[in-house]
């Protein structure tokens, strides 16, 4: 069955659209049976392409974000996806604060829980940071988006 898989950050600019487009390229190179979106919880930049940094950066790795467009969470995406992937424990609480039941929190994780198991670690904001920022995100959430390929092919 094909593996859904949202991203979830606070802006929807930064982190999360660098994960889903990270995701995106991987489930596209080996042919893998899964999707990923990605939204976030602050409306300030509703239906913004991604930061300008975020796509440069994610160029820089070959990888196009640059037709994204941000989106809120909304709480069907409970029903929709498998896995609810968060960066920080923001969004971990504004996520829980839309959760109905067990079963919906039982989706939602830390991202680099994949990387560091049981750690609780944060994908830190770039947002108000300069390039190395950025790029320090990328190669988290590209160790953690191998995680999710490898465990996906392990089923
Ligand atoms: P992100 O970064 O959550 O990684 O997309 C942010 C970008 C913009 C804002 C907050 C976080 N903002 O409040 O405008």
């Amino acid at each position: 069955m094909k593996s859904k898989i949202l991203m979830v950050c606070l802006g929807n600019i930064c982190r999360s659209p660098m994960a889903e487009g990270l995701l995106f390229e991987k489930i596209k190179k080996l042919n893998l049976n899964m999707e990923v979106d990605s939204c976030g919880f602050e409306s300030f930049h509703l239906n913004d392409h991604p930061d300008y940094r975020a796509i440069k950066t994610m160029k820089d790795h070959n990888i196009d974000i640059s037709r994204h467009r941000m989106r809120l969470f909304r709480v069907e995406d409970f029903d929709y996806f498998d896995h609810i992937y968060i960066m920080d424990h923001n969004n971990y609480n504004d996520v829980r604060s839309m959760a109905r039941n067990e079963n919906d929190m039982e989706k939602v994780d830390f991202i680099l829980n994949l990387t560091h198991p049981g750690t609780n670690k944060y994908v830190p904001d770039p947002y108000y940071g300069g390039a190395s920022g950025f790029e320090h995100v990328y190669s988290l959430l590209d160790e953690a988006t191998d995680i999710i390929c490898s465990n996906s092919k392990s089923i």
